[in-house]
């Protein structure tokens, strides 16, 4: 299978020798960036990652101030709801707000068809990106796991008593499973035509698993996601899966079938490779809050991560989340520089 061209994070997902550990960070394309905020000031969050030339000038950003491994498309996990004919605001400080959330068998059973010619604009993104580019580094494309997605669609916004998805988990869980089902296929559509479009790598954010209890974990998120990745299996690109507070679940997690588990800070590397094994790939796990350390933390914590992840055959360096818009560039950027120059003292 042809999965792209030379690069050092696509080498080492390849299981290939190389000669540092490759580094990126989750929400690296984003507001502690001020050349994304000149961006911002002109522009409304939607505006940009639905306008391709801005969301490639935004992705392109980390990659030309950073110097990161790898290029994630600037979009957001809410685009699926939306070409599922759901509207979505982006409020500030507050996130994703739908206007009309669902909230009865009706919404669920009558809830539009994805329609993917609302998407244009991220595939033609993804290609421009790939082209910009020009197979130096890879891109990594992604998607909302169902369970995540599901949550925002029901709850409406990011409350923290998610309580229309409980109720439906413990209520209705046949209903649930429809409204999984059919985003499950969208995601699968979806996560397809970005890979055509040139992603070579596809990580899933299933970032609201860690809400759930461990039966429902299982039937609800863990097997959604599985079947995503399955589907991606024959596909020419690496897939990531990523949760959060879901480490007691990694037993489990191991047979997801995705190449690349994403760990959060949870978990030490350490027990992570205990339970994973040393042959699947793994990624993470900083806690992006030690970036509010001074540089020379950032540093020792780097090299201790590193330490922990040595007896891994494959990995890339990551936070164990996404960075916070107050997060100190020169901190983001000493998390960049340790991984490459410590990661060669330690590899050699
Ligand atoms: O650099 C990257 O990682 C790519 C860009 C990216 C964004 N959102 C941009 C964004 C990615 C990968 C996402 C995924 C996403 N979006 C998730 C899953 C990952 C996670 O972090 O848990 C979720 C749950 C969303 C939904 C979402 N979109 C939220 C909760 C928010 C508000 C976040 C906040 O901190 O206020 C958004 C808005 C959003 N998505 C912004 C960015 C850069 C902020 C937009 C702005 O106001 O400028």
């Amino acid at each position: 299978m042809n999965k792209g061209q030379n690069s050092l994070f696509l080498k080492v997902l390849r299981g290939e020798p190389a000669e540092r550990t490759p580094v990126w960070i989750m929400r690296q394309a984003g507001r502690y960036l001020p050349e994304y905020q000149e961006i911002r000031k002109k522009y409304s969050f939607s505006t940009m990652y639905k306008t391709p030339e801005i969301a490639v000038e935004i992705s392109l950003q980390p990659v030309t101030r950073l110097g990161v491994d790898a290029a994630i498309i600037f979009s957001d996990i809410m685009v699926i709801p939306e070409a599922m004919g759901m509207k979505v605001e982006f409020i500030d400080g507050k996130g994703p707000v739908f206007d009309k959330p669902i909230s009865s068998e009706y919404d669920i059973k009558n809830l539009g068809e994805y329609d993917r010619n609302e998407l244009d604009y991220v595939f033609d993104a993804v290609k421009m990106l790939r082209s910009e580019l020009n197979e130096t580094l890879p891109v990594i494309g992604f998607c909302g796991a169902p369970f995540t997605l599901a949550k925002y669609m029901i709850d409406g916004s990011n409350t923290k008593a998610n309580r229309g998805i409980k109720e439906l988990r413990f209520g209705r869980p046949e209903l649930l499973h429809i409204l999984l089902e059919k985003i499950t296929n969208a995601c699968i559509s979806y996560c397809k035509e970005k890979i055509s479009a040139g992603a070579q790598v596809i990580q899933l954010f299933d970032s609201s698993a860690g809400i759930l209890d461990s039966e429902g974990y299982y039937e609800f998120a863990y097997s959604y996601s599985r079947k995503i990745f399955e589907e991606l299996r024959d596909e020419p690109a690496f897939t990531i899966y990523f949760s959060r507070n879901t480490s007691q679940w990694l037993p489990k997690i191991k047979d997801i079938r995705a190449d690349v588990i994403s760990l959060d800070w949870s978990v030490s590397p350490q027990e992570a490779i205990r339970i994973l094994g040393s042959e699947i790939a793994l990624q993470g796990n900083l806690d992006p809050s030690a970036l509010y350390s001074s540089t020379s933390d950032v540093r020792r914590l780097v090299r201790e991560m590193l330490k922990g992840f040595s007896g891994a055959k494959k990995y890339i360096a990551n936070l164990g989340h996404g960075l916070m818009p107050d997060m100190a560039v020169e901190n983001v950027q000493e998390f960049v520089n340790s991984v490459k120059t410590e990661s060669k003292n330690i590899l050699s």
